[in-house]
């Protein structure tokens, strides 16, 4: 098959990161008979460094066209880097909320894994790991707080914030149908997550959930408040199958959950619309510490590739290729530093594509 494939490299340890999980595509095309064709756009700073913007129209327009889109990671430091000076509506960050609303990517998937390998990096007491955990947080992505007007004006001569949390039934029906279509793929238990207690906008979703939920015979549902969730992931992360939610929480338990498996390195995610067409990154962010110095985990990214390959082209035993040599690598001992615990050997970021992309 051929493919194309948008590549955006992004700021930080994200060109780095890119060109691993690069490495590790064309090494499934050469095994397997694909050819996959890249092309590149900017996003996120080095976008604003180039053109004034975060993303232009055009980037936008190479994405639309192509059969998915792979990204390492945006932004700088938010204190030091100029990118922050710069209107909100300049910065790394809205080329993201961007492209995920022009291509209309509103189902975000989040794996959270507690990998065997890595047992030692889960902050976790052993009792409460158990024999591990492994949830998918299914994320609305383009409605709530995150799209909704905003504004910044003085009334009554006091300086006045004002974000819109809005959500039709729609766009409820629609993350909650993915939701429980996963849950079906997995231990078929969905648990929802809102502020019912306050919010009118949590409120419609329990309802359109419910409602939901109807279709779905086989799967169990539970509604859970969004700080009792927060309590839970780390009181017991095992209870967890499918997290269905909105946009910001979904941006901050997501967050939570990763760091809960000890790997935020190795966490892939993909946005998807309601077609094949999917953007794929990793959960982690540009970490602007580490950039250009070989140290980063290129895991997360490839395993993203992986995602890419299984859920817009349909390659599932190509994806499983790329899973199983990530887990062999892993068990060799092989570690990026981030990763790194006693016995194991210490590798960079190329040595760890390298190793991967050999292992496919
Ligand atoms: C994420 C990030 C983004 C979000 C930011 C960078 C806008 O935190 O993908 O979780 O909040 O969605
Ligand atoms: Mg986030």
């Amino acid at each position: 098959m051929e493919k194309k494939i948008t590549v955006i490299k992004g700021d930080g340890i994200g060109p780095e990161i890119v060109t691993e999980a690069q490495k590790v595509l064309d090494k499934v095309g050469e095994k397997f008979g694909h050819k996959f064709i890249y092309t590149d756009i900017l996003m996120g700073g080095c976008s604003i460094d180039k053109y004034g913007e975060p993303l232009t129209d055009e980037a936008v327009e190479t994405a639309r066209n192509s059969d998915a889109v792979l990204l390492g990671a945006i932004g700088g430091n938010t204190s030091t880097s100029p990118w922050y000076k710069l209107a909100p509506n300049l910065r790394p960050e809205a080329g993201l909320l961007k492209i995920r609303k022009e291509l209309g990517l509103f189902a975000n998937l989040r794996p959270a894994v507690l990998y065997d390998e890595l047992r030692n990096a889960c902050p976790l007491k052993d009792e409460i790991i158990g024999d591990g955990f492994d949830m998918m947080i299914m994320r609305e992505l383009t409605g709530g707080l995150y799209f909704g007007d905003r504004k910044t004006e003085v009334v009554d001569g006091l300086e006045t914030a004002v974000d819109t949390l809005t959500y039709n039934e729609n766009e409820i029906r629609r993350i909650a149908k993915r939701g429980f279509d996963i849950a079906m793929k997995r231990r078929k238990k969905v648990t929802s997550v809102d502020k019912a207690n306050v919010l009118d906008s949590s409120r419609l979703w329990r309802k359109i959930v419910n409602e939901v939920a109807e279709d779905y015979p086989e799967v169990e549902l539970e509604h859970m408040l969004v700080d009792n969730c927060a309590m839970q992931l780390v009181r017991d992360p095992k209870q967890f199958d499918v997290i269905l939610t909105e946009n910001m929480f979904g941006d901050i338990l997501s967050d939570e959950a990763a760091m809960v498996s000890g790997s935020l390195g190795m966490l892939a995610s993909a946005s998807l619309n309601d077609t094949k067409f999917g953007m794929y990154e990793p959960s982690h962010g540009s970490a602007p510490d580490i950039a250009g110095q070989d140290k980063a985990n290129p895991i997360a990214t490839i395993l993203s590739a992986s995602m890419l390959l299984r859920f817009s082209f349909d390659m599932d035993k190509e994806a499983d290729a790329v899973d199983s040599a990530v887990k062999k690598v892993l068990e060799e001992g092989y570690r990026t530093g981030d990763i790194m615990s006693e016995g194991m050997k210490l590798v960079g970021c190329k040595a760890m594509g390298t190793l991967i992309a050999d292992a496919v």
